[in-house]
């Protein structure tokens, strides 16, 4: 499943902002020599940006010495990397076989109709990206949706609105959100 990287909270995003070279730059020198240094450097911008942005991207190959289709393999190999900006939160809606036949459906429509926007979506104030998934493994608790990492089961629609102001409230992001990255 997509997973969160290390960094900033929400608070400190800044999905639609330009880029700071400076900033990518210095992530860059802090992460660049370490073991797997590619993926903890995009981890990080992802984490500042909500994003990895094109000239960021460009800035990494630069410091890092890789080619820049180099770089953009890495970050297009793994799925939560991001080559457009996302919101604040990172809703995810199971649309496995199991949770499908539960009402997975349904509950994405009305998620649909809170935010005001489709699958792979932001709403325009930048709070949140409404995305989907294939199995995250929890069959038995389906409809299983995952919001800034943290798990809600048996879903209903009744309790969409609550799992938005939650997601509001910043308690669904997780305290310490798994650092690695996973493939798509
Ligand atoms: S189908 Fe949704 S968790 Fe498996």
């Amino acid at each position: 499943m997509t997973q969160r990287a290390n960094g900033p909270d929400s608070r400190d995003i800044r999905p639609q902002q330009g880029v700071d070279t400076k900033d990518i730059r210095e992530i860059v020198a802090r992460r660049g020599d370490e073991r797997g240094g590619l993926i903890a450097v995009l981890q990080d911008i992802q984490a500042r940006y909500g994003y990895l942005p094109q000239e960021g991207l460009k800035e990494v190959a630069e410091g890092t010495g890789r080619s820049l289709v180099d770089v953009y393999g890495v970050a297009t190999f793994y799925r939560s990397f991001s080559l457009t900006p996302r919101g604040k939160h990172l809703i995810c809606v199971c649309l496995g076989t199991a949770c499908h036949v539960r009402g997975a459906p349904r509950i994405l429509e009305q998620f649909q109709r809170e935010l005001g926007v489709g699958v792979g979506g932001t709403t325009p104030d930048g709070e949140f990206t409404l995305e989907t998934v294939n199995c995250l493994g929890a069959c038995a608790l389906g409809p299983v949706v995952v919001v800034d990492g943290k798990y809600f089961s048996n879903v209903a629609m009744p309790g969409v609105k609550g799992i938005l102001r939650e997601a509001r409230s910043g308690s669904t992001r997780l305290k310490e959100p798994a650092a690695q990255a996973s493939a798509r």
